[in-house]
């Protein structure tokens, strides 16, 4: 921290610490949670000083974010899908692509009939917790093989008030769900290559590598789940996966070859295909239907 020790420190002087524009938003956002006030309150008062309890916990703050450790893990909550989630360094930092598989399984669940999906490898509970709390007809099941991430998970679900309609399972990938089919499996499964030189970089050093990592080409857990998820969907059921920017393809011809139909890929705000789907054993008199939807 600039300012010397035993001076004033003020808002202004806090946030006059960024040396570009992440740091801006980073300053904000643990200078908020350390003095609980929101943004609008810091811009709003400039000049009031940060004393105390508070300064201590937003210098100590400051100084974990220069080293690198992630923001959300520092306050212990990240924004998804509108939701506050409470985060720990046991669970991924749900990302914003995340809302887009969010967002295609809520197109394919209708808001008034009683569904059940599961979320494999749920980690904070961001999708399982956001699909009940839009479809309040949902019953969701939410796997992990971290008993830690389920803990979170669990807490999330109580939050936001969904924990009526989620159940939790440890265990890997669909060995969690027993015998029990669904109307919609979907997953945000590890997708990084183990060798990708991103994992030693940025907020990822500090991610569960669990959660990060799968085999030589990062495909391996998308391919587990694959080839599991027929016997855990009804007839017409849908799975929904999201993958790395580049295995799009090799999602699609594994979902085809294994018996799905109408599988394609949608594309993220960066115009990415990020989120592959299909559907189990549709017959025919479903598909003008359902192509009816996705156009
Ligand atoms: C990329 S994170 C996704 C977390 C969360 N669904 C999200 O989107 O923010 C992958 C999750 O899969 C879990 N996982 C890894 N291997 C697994 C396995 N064999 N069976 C079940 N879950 C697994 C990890 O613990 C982690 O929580």
């Amino acid at each position: 921290m600039d300012v010397a020790d035993g001076e004033e420190l003020t808002v202004a002087a806090a946030l006059a610490q960024a040396r570009h524009h992440d740091d801006r938003i980073d300053l904000r956002v643990l200078l908020g949670h350390a003095l609980e006030r929101p943004l609008s309150w810091l811009l709003a008062h400039p000049e009031a000083t940060i004393d105390g309890r508070a300064r201590l916990l937003f210098e100590s703050l400051w100084q974990r974010r220069r080293a690198g450790e992630p923001v959300a893990y520092l306050t212990g909550e990240r924004e998804f899908h509108g939701l506050s989630l409470r985060i720990t360094p046991a669970v991924l930092i749900p990302r914003p692509e995340t809302e887009l598989l969010v967002d295609c399984a809520l197109e394919l669940l209708p808001a008034g009939k009683a569904t059940r999906a599961a979320d494999l490898g749920t980690g904070s509970g961001a999708i399982a917790v956001a699909l009940a709390f839009r479809r309040p007809l949902l019953q969701a099941v939410a796997t992990d093989i971290s008993s830690e991430a389920l803990e979170v998970a669990g807490d999330n679900a109580r939050r936001l008030g969904v924990a009526g309609r989620c159940s939790f399972r440890h265990g890997a990938w669909l060995a969690a769900l027993g015998r029990e089919r669904f109307d919609c499996l979907v997953s945000n499964p590890p997708y990084i290559a183990e060798h990708d030189a991103h994992l030693a970089q940025g907020d990822l050093r500090f991610e569960p590598r669990a959660a990060l990592a799968a085999g030589p080409d990062g495909l391996r857990d998308l391919h587990i789940i694959v080839a599991g998820a027929g016997a855990h969907l009804h007839a017409g059921g849908h799975l929904l996966l999201e993958h790395g920017h580049d295995q799009a393809a090799a999602v699609r011809t594994a979902m085809q070859a294994t018996g799905f139909s109408l599988v394609h890929s949608v594309r993220d705000l960066a115009g990415i295909e990020r989120v592959t789907l299909g559907r189990w054993h549709v017959d025919h008199a479903h598909t003008a239907d359902y192509a009816n939807r996705l156009s």
